[in-house]
Order: C-alpha cells, then sequence, then structure tokens
C-alpha cells in the first residue's frame, strides 16, 4: 500500500493528526471550530439519538454537516465513512443498516482510531470496523461499497480529486456519496494555501 506520506506532503499530515489528537484526548481545548453534541444538535442531528449517546462518543465530534440528514441507509448495506473521528456518524449508521450490514470507518489519527474502538467496545456494536489511514488511499476493494459518506474531512485533504477518485473507485455500481463539507466562494491566494495554519488550526 502507498504511504501515507507520498500522498500528504509529511509536515501537513502531522500538523493536522496533532490537531485531531488534541481534539480526541481533550475536546474542551478545540477553539476555532464548534466541537460536542451541541454542534451536531446545531447541525441537524437528532437531539434525542445525540443525548442517547455517552458523551465519550459525542465530545469529539467534529463534523459540519449532517450526511445522514442527505439521503436514506437502508437495512444490509455496507457503508463507508471517510474520516470517521470518534465514531459518533458510523454508530449512528450501524443502527440504521442492521446486524446484516457494516461500517467501515476510516482515519488517519491513531488517537481518533483507538478514541472510536474504544467506543465502539462501550456500544457493544459489532457491524462496525476501524481502519487507521489516509482517506486518498482506500484500503477496500473496488466496487464493495453501497453508501460512502464523510463529515469535514475532504476540506483537509490536499488532493481532492483524489480522494473523489478512491470514493468512485470503491463505490458499486449505483452506489451513493452523502458529503458534508466546507467549500470556499472566493478564491483562496497560494500564501494562504501553503501557510501550515490554514489545514491545522
Ligand atoms: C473535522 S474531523 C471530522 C471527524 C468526524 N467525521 C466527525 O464528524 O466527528 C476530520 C477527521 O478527518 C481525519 N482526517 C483528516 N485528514 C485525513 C486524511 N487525509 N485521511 C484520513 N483521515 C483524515 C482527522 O483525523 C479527523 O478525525
Amino acid at each position: 500500500m502507498e504511504k501515507a506520506s507520498s500522498i500528504i506532503p509529511r509536515e501537513v499530515q502531522e500538523a493536522i493528526k496533532n490537531r485531531f489528537c488534541r481534539i480526541a484526548k481533550n475536546p474542551a481545548s478545540e477553539k476555532r471550530f464548534p466541537v460536542g453534541p451541541e454542534s451536531a444538535k446545531r447541525l441537524g442531528y437528532n437531539p434525542t439519538e445525540i443525548d442517547g449517546l455517552p458523551s465519550s462518543v459525542t465530545e469529539s465530534f467534529a463534523g459540519v454537516g449532517c450526511p445522514l440528514a442527505l439521503g436514506p441507509v437502508r437495512e444490509g448495506e455496507i457503508v463507508l465513512d471517510l474520516g470517521s473521528g470518534a465514531g459518533m456518524d458510523a454508530f449512528l449508521v450501524a443502527r440504521r443498516v442492521g446486524p446484516k450490514g457494516r461500517v467501515i470507518g476510516i482515519d488517519m489519527t491513531s488517537e481518533m482510531i483507538r478514541k472510536a474502538e474504544s467506543n465502539r467496545l462501550l456500544l457493544g456494536i459489532e457491524n462496525v470496523e476501524f481502519k487507521e489511514g489516509p482517506v486518498e488511499n482506500l484500503p477496500l476493494e473496488d466496487a464493495s461499497i453501497d453508501l460512502a459518506m464523510t463529515n469535514g474531512v475532504i476540506n483537509l485533504c490536499l488532493d481532492k480529486e483524489r480522494v473523489i477518485q478512491e470514493i468512485y473507485r470503491v463505490l458499486k455500481p449505483g452506489g451513493r456519496f452523502y458529503g458534508a463539507d466546507i467549500i470556499l466562494e472566493e478564491g483562496v491566494d497560494q500564501a494562504t494555501v501553503e501557510r501550515l495554519g490554514t489545514w491545522s488550526d
């Protein structure tokens, strides 16, 4: 498998990982964008569902929208969550696909993967697995996924086209993509793109 550092410049990759490592370990320390259960409710998640989850699942939620509101999730489907963080979306989807379905979460930050796995054990959910790695190089077979979803990761990827190509590669014919992300409406200058803080602040 191609190394993450050959896809994402190491400096940028490390800065992003450090930021999300901190959000996994100490979510209250994040001051630049909203994290946690109240943010999820403002973004359109069902408040009863959010309040019913343990705080370790919701406290590090760092999504920017509610991909689950974009369309149906059907029983028995195989779902991929790109940039799965502490696992909240993956767990909500796992309930919808049921025991015949499966959810795969991918994230490049070890502390997020560890937190998601410990949350999975806490909830006793068996149809979710988390894999550590870059979404630019998905460790999945071609045409193996019914639904790909993502919440706030593509804006952090330098090669967005490659991520979209990977999503297209792993989706089955007729597969769906539900994405929530941040987009710029105005042009952004090169100096800003090259500033490390653009990716990690
Ligand atoms: C804004 S957070 C959103 C996390 C989760 N989707 C949620 O809603 O709470 C972005 C996540 O993507 C991960 N990430 C950032 N760039 C990535 C990449 N290139 N490959 C895999 N994961 C990445 C970060 O570690 C972080 O957990």
